[in-house]
């Protein structure tokens, strides 16, 4: 990797090891307690006699000599043992779902598990198995699917379900998760005063009661791997903290995670908090300790590395940093901060994270939840990679290390002489395949030849292919729901000379054609009401969308729609509420209407899918939350 590959070329300020080394996050203590150490946790390769950098710039683009990456270690649930590498624990498949719109389809979920395990994280969240019938049955799925795929290297990654501290929702995880070679259960209950009292409505003793319990249960199921988190920690009275830590400890934890839950605390609070509970809690040296933080002030992703510097080792984390609310810390920003510094700021510490798996996993994610990302979202924006003002371009262009931390192939992406417009109605499938991946896709034959021939039928009528027509077929061919309605002919006839009507003919999923006609206010409205006769499922349109992919007449249309079907809804973890799923789809076309139907389209595909798989699972029939 460039950023790190090589040794810094400008140092701004240098130290000898027998100096105090400064912590990044400029910590602050007063506790009494607190035995924060100058440098925690680790014995870092940077701390041999020799010259350390403070401030370095990490990227020099020379052709030193790369890194050799290191090993993974092998894993043992409460013990790393090198204490420098960080696990990596994705939770995209569980609080990244519970985004709103986000709502996946057990298929999609698997195909994210499977670009998760390509990616090398270390523990996949699959689900929250209680949920739901849906939930359930996608854990268990990805539990014997990835959590079997072991490859060449005994790399398997761990499959984790979460549960309420309850017996029933513990047990439901257990047999979602068993199947896998590494099953995990992660169980939480809240221990901030202002949870106890309100939520729980429980004393500090009974939660403390529920909690060792619960733990000893989930070992007692034949769980060797289990997580517990005090929900809310970030807010938690402190020695209250270290004493329900302890007695899970006692009771089997294996990984204690510290949710900032709110994502109330500042970098520096969320270091002593880690290096806190690091000193204090009885037994913490036989467990791995980890963080959870939430985005609600845009410091997910600082807080998360300061928990790393102070000694966690294990760093909860989403794709693109979706998750409730504000969303969680990101894996490609946390990732990348520990491959860009890790190595001079942060004592040394690594992940085992393939990083040139990081666009497509990213791309993956975003087209499949809908959510889509910012431009300038770090690392995987489009515009992370962008060089915009003349003195830039004149630095990029004298050296790459100018204005960039690190290079676009870092993390999947190619930069090329291609990149831009280059394909055409000559090109040839050879010049599609690579000029996709260089745009970080990786397509299997059957999807490459699908695109090909959607690239062919724009071709015949753009000159030119640009990437961003192609990155809509993409998402338009690849990342599409199960197929339950297929759109197959669409008339429609609109202006002012009276209603718009329109005609659409779906097939179904046995193949049989099904024609309905409509008038509306518009075309597209026409059209969602002639789709809706032949669907017949009621649904509230939410949000609707539509972005040409480039400019002139010619441009595809890209249209989202977010829509909400009657009484379609699951537990929030959290809360053990009903949570109501809304349901994202995507549509590209030439034509406008097409693009629409089609997303519109693609949305019910998808919460029909979800909807067949409902009705609750039969080992866990109570979804009383625990304070109840
Ligand atoms: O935010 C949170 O507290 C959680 C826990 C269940 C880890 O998601």
């Amino acid at each position: 990797m460039a950023c790190i590959s090589t040794p810094p070329k400008f140092t701004v300020s240098q130290i000898t090891s027998k100096s105090p080394p400064l912590s990044p996050f400029l910590l602050h203590f007063n506790s009494k307690r607190s035995h924060f150490p100058r440098n925690p946790s680790f014995s870092s390769p940077s701390s041999s006699p020799i010259i350390k950098t403070i401030i370095s710039c990490t990227h020099s683009y020379s052709s030193a000599a790369p890194t050799p990456p290191r090993r993974r270690p092998q894993y043992i649930p409460n013990h790393i043992p090198d204490p420098s590498y960080v696990r990596i624990f994705d939770t995209t498949l569980r609080d990244g779902e519970q985004s709103p719109g986000a709502t996946l389809t057990s298929k999609e979920k698997l195909d994210i598990a499977r670009q998760l395990s390509k990616l090398g994280v270390d523990i996949i969240e699959a689900g929250f198995p209680a949920a739901s019938k849906d939930d359930f049955e996608a854990v268990k799925t990805i539990a014997k699917e990835v959590g079997n795929a072991i490859d060449g290297d005994g790399y398997v990654p761990v499959i984790c379900g979460l549960s309420r501290c309850n017996e029933k929702d513990i047990r439901t995880a257990w047999e979602a998760v068993k199947y896998a070679k590494r099953p995990r259960i992660h169980t939480f209950i809240a221990t901030s005063a202002i949870h106890m009292q309100y939520k729980l409505r429980k004393s500090k003793e009974e939660v403390l009661e529920i909690a060792r319990n619960m733990v000893r249960f989930a070992r007692s199921l034949g769980c060797d791997d289990v997580e517990f988190s005090p929900e809310d920690a970030g807010r938690s009275d402190r020695e209250f903290l270290y004493q329900i830590l302890g007695e899970v400890i006692k009771a089997g934890a294996t990984t204690l995670n510290i949710p900032d839950t709110v994502g109330i605390t500042l970098p520096s609070e969320f270091g002593q908090l880690i290096a806190e509970i690091k000193a204090n809690t009885p037994g913490i040296e036989n467990v791995i300790i980890s963080t959870h933080c939430q985005n609600d002030l845009g410091l997910s992703t600082a807080n998360t590395l300061a928990g790393a510097y102070a000694g966690a080792r294990q760093l909860e984390v989403t794709i693109n940093g979706i998750g409730e609310r504000a969303g969680n810390a990101s894996l490609e920003e946390v990732v990348m901060a520990i491959k860009c510094r890790g190595e001079h700021v942060l004592g040394g510490l690594y992940t085992g994270i393939n990083p040139k798996r990081i666009t497509m996993a990213s791309k993956m994610v975003e087209e499949y939840t809908g959510l889509h990302l910012q431009p300038h979202k770090a690392i995987v924006g489009a515009n992370a990679f962008a060089h915009e003002s003349g003195i830039h371009q004149d630095g990029m262009l004298k050296h790459k290390g100018t204005y960039e931390i690190m290079s676009p192939e870092d993390i999947g992406l190619e930069r090329s002489n291609n990149a831009g417009i280059v394909l055409g109605k000559l090109s040839g499938r050879h010049a599609l395949k690579d000029r996709l991946k260089e745009l970080g896709y990786e397509l299997n034959d059957e999807q490459l030849g699908n695109i090909f021939w959607r690239f062919k039928a724009i071709a015949e009528q753009k000159k030119r292919v640009t990437d961003a027509d192609l990155i809509a077929l993409v998402s338009d061919e690849v990342f599409q729901p199960e197929i339950v309605w297929k759109l197959c002919d669409l008339q429609v006839t609109c202006g002012t000379l009276g209603l718009s009507t329109a005609t659409v003919k779906l097939i179904d999923a046995n193949g049989e054609e099904h024609t309905a006609c409509s008038v509306g206010s518009g075309p597209v409205d026409a059209g969602y009401k002639a789709v809706d006769l032949i669907v017949k499922e009621p649904v509230e349109l939410l949000e609707y969308s539509m972005n040409a992919v480039t400019e002139g007449i010619d441009a595809i249309a890209t249209t989202r729609v977010v829509i909400r079907g009657e009484n379609i809804h699951t537990t929030l973890a959290l809360t053990g509420e009903p949570l109501i799923r809304s349901f994202s789809g995507s549509g590209a076309g030439m034509d406008i209407v097409v693009s629409s139907v089609k997303a519109y389209i693609g949305a019910l595909n998808k919460m029909l899918a979800f909807k067949r798989r409902l009705p609750r699972v039969s080992v866990s029939t109570d979804m009383t939350p625990v304070s109840a």
